[in-house]
């Protein structure tokens, strides 16, 4: 099966629901910059390279959408959609960096019409999204030297196309080093509370041909004691300048386990999601979703008595000094990480 989890399609921007998945293969047509922050928050579309496109799109419906030809009212529409797409959710970088991109972008004064807006700012977008797919076959080759010809290797939330425009982050590394001929094993955190090991890694592992078993979030360090566990590869939502790491809830209680069992622990991220105005993970907004999330399975089961009140952060931040590496696809950054994302992106002084 072949899907996308965005398409621009004639002035519609069209998700696949990942809140349906695996279940049902549903794609949702949204026209509005509030309907694909709504789309933002309610997980429609989820994993940071993602919801950078998604919120890129999303501002180019306002000039695609606009029935006025009066440019200083589509300029102040950007204004506002733009508010409301950053407010989506708050974790994620790759959000704030995309509709910085395509503010930079618009501002343009030569900007002089709305259909030069509409051209500009879909040709932004769009240029967003397929960048985003030759970064994450880039981030993979840099990765491939690191993967054993035989390899288990634990991946934590779904990191791949579904995650980002496509092929993925850390499940890219996984899915190429499969391509490349390499045996690899997953295990798949199922990814408690909203599961999108179980639902979504699975599901796209299965399309590949990769083989992979589920397991229990709280089940890694059994395998890694008892198994030999090659590595662990996850994704990031924000990387600070010091390589404080948030991703999703879990990975942080992972990388400490791996450490435990001298297992090498690895983040894969574009450089879109390495956040130099952040200097620590300290820094970094942790976003706290709906306690329901917790004590109601997918919405559906209660698995808590009524009125348990719960918790739900969505990100947690792994301190760096667990982390092995930095997977980019302008290369492999490793300790001191201070020092050395600072000159792969260009903001050291040697
Ligand atoms: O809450 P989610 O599903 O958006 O969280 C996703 C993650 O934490 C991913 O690991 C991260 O965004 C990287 S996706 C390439």
């Amino acid at each position: 099966m072949s899907f996308h989890s965005i398409q621009w399609v004639d002035g519609v921007v069209r998700m696949l629901d990942q809140r349906k998945l695996p279940k049902e293969t549903i794609y949702n047509d949204y026209t509005t910059p509030e309907q694909v922050a709504e789309a933002i928050r309610s997980m429609v579309i989820r994993g940071a390279p993602a919801i950078g496109a998604a919120a890129a799109y999303g501002l180019a419906l306002v000039p695609w959408r606009d029935a006025s030809g009066d440019v200083e009212a589509v300029r102040a529409a950007l204004e506002r959609a733009d508010a409301i797409l950053r407010a989506s959710r708050p974790t994620a970088v790759n959000l704030f960096w995309a509709l910085d991109r395509m503010k930079t972008r618009l501002a343009d004064p030569g900007l002089d019409s709305v259909a030069k807006l509409r051209d500009a700012a879909l040709a932004e977008a769009h240029a967003i999204a397929e960048e985003d797919v030759a970064i994450n076959k880039a981030i993979a080759r840099h990765a491939l030297p690191l993967i054993p010809d035989k390899a288990t290797i634990i991946h934590h939330c779904n990191t791949g196309s579904l995650a980002t425009v496509d092929y993925g982050t850390a499940l890219g590394i996984i899915r190429m080093a499969h391509e490349e001929g390499k045996e690899v094993f997953a295990l798949v955190d199922e990814t408690r509370p909203r599961l999108q090991g179980a639902r979504l890694t699975a599901w796209e592992l299965m399309q590949y041909g990769v083989p992979f078993k589920i397991i229990a979030d709280s089940a890694s360090g059994h395998f890694m004691r008892t198994m030999g566990v090659d590595l662990c590869v996850v994704g990031a939502d924000r990387v600070a300048a010091n390589g404080d790491t948030a991703n999703k809830i879990g990975t942080y209680n992972l990388a400490v386990v791996a450490r435990e069992n001298g297992v090498p622990f690895y983040v894969a991220a574009p450089t879109t999601t390495i956040d130099m105005n952040t200097r620590s993970g300290d820094d970094i907004p942790i976003e706290e979703r709906p306690p329901e999330e917790v004590t109601l399975v997918l919405g559906q089961c209660q698995i808590a008595p009524d009125g348990a009140p719960a918790a739900n952060p969505a990100f947690d931040v792994t301190p760096a000094r667990y982390i092995t590496a930095i997977i980019t696809e302008k290369g492999v950054v490793y300790p001191p990480f201070e020092e050395n994302l600072a000159k792969l992106m260009g903001e050291s002084d040697d």
